[in-house]
C-alpha cells in the first residue's frame, strides 16, 4: 500500500529532520511504499531510504524567472522524484487552472516523477446527484494521461480535507470503483483519516493508500497507519 503524509505549510526544516529522523522505525519495518510531502522551505538531503521524499508544488521549469516558485533544478538539487499535483488547496486557495495543473503534468511526467494526482468534488457538488459529481471529477482528469506509469491518483473530497468529515466507507467504495474506471493507477484516500479511522478506510475495496494531512503531522499516528497498512497486507 502507500502511505503519504502531506505536512501542508508546517513544520521548520529542522523539525522535518526529527520527524522523519522518528518516522524511519516504522518505514524501516514497513512493507508499504511510504511518501512524505515536506513544506518546500524544508526540504534537504534526509538521509533515509525507506521513506520517498517528495514535492508538494513545483512550477514546470527547470529555473528561470518566477519569482517564489520552485524548479526543477532545486528539485534535483535534494534528488526529489515524487510531486504532489492538483491538490484542492492549490486549485482553491491559490487559484489553479485545469490547463496549468496539466502543464506541470506533462513538465513532470517527461521528466519521469512520480506523480500524486488529486481530485475531488466540494460539498455542494457532492449534495447535487451522483452524476453531477462524477461529471465534475472526470473534468478534473482532463489533459491528464491517466495511463502514466508513474501516476498515483489520490481521491480527496475538499469537504472532508482538514474538517473531520468523511465519506461513509460504502461511499469511498463506490467512488473509488468509478474512479478506477477512468484510470487503473494506484487510488489513495484522503480527507480527514485519522488514526481511529486509516484501517477501516485501508480496508475498502480499491483503496490502494492513504493521503493525510493534519493526522500525518504526529510521526507516531502516522507510523500507526503504516503499521495497519502493514497488517491488512499481511492478511491478504
Ligand atoms: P487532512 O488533509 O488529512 O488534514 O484532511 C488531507 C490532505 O489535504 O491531503
Amino acid at each position: 500500500m502507500i502511505i503519504a503524509a502531506n505536512l501542508k505549510t508546517n513544520l521548520t526544516r529542522s523539525a522535518t529532520h526529527s520527524y522523519i529522523q522518528e518516522l524511519q522505525k516504522f518505514a524501516d519495518v514497513s512493507s508499504s511504499d511510504v511518501l512524505v510531502f515536506p513544506a518546500m522551505t524544508s526540504l534537504d538531503n534526509f538521509q533515509t531510504k525507506s521513506i520517498t521524499i517528495g514535492a508538494q508544488n513545483a512550477y514546470p521549469t527547470q529555473n528561470g524567472a518566477f519569482t517564489g516558485e520552485t524548479g526543477l533544478e532545486q528539485l534535483d538539487e535534494f534528488g526529489i522524484k515524487t510531486i504532489l499535483i492538483g491538490h484542492s488547496e492549490r486549485r482553491h486557495i491559490l487559484g489553479e487552472s485545469q490547463e496549468f495543473l496539466v502543464q506541470k503534468f506533462n513538465y513532470f511526467k517527461e521528466k519521469g516523477f512520480k506523480i500524486v494526482f488529486c481530485v475531488g468534488e466540494p460539498k455542494e457538488i457532492r449534495e447535487a446527484s451522483k452524476q453531477t459529481m462524477l461529471t465534475y471529477i472526470k473534468k478534473q482528469y482532463e489533459g491528464i494521461d491517466t495511463n502514466y506509469e508513474n501516476l498515483i491518483v489520490a481521491y480527496e473530497p475538499v469537504w472532508a480535507i482538514g474538517t473531520g468529515l468523511t465519506p461513509t466507507l460504502e461511499d469511498i467504495e463506490d467512488m473509488h470503483a468509478e474512479l478506477k474506471k477512468i484510470s487503473a493507477a494506484p487510488l489513495l484516500y484522503g480527507g480527514s483519516v485519522k488514526v481511529n479511522n486509516a484501517k477501516d478506510v485501508l480496508s475498502v475495496k480499491n483503496v490502494d493508500g492513504i493521503l493525510v494531512g493534519s493526522a500525518a503531522l504526529y510521526a507516531e499516528h502516522f507510523g500507526k497507519m503504516i503499521q495497519y497498512a502493514d497488517e491488512l497486507d499481511k492478511t491478504k
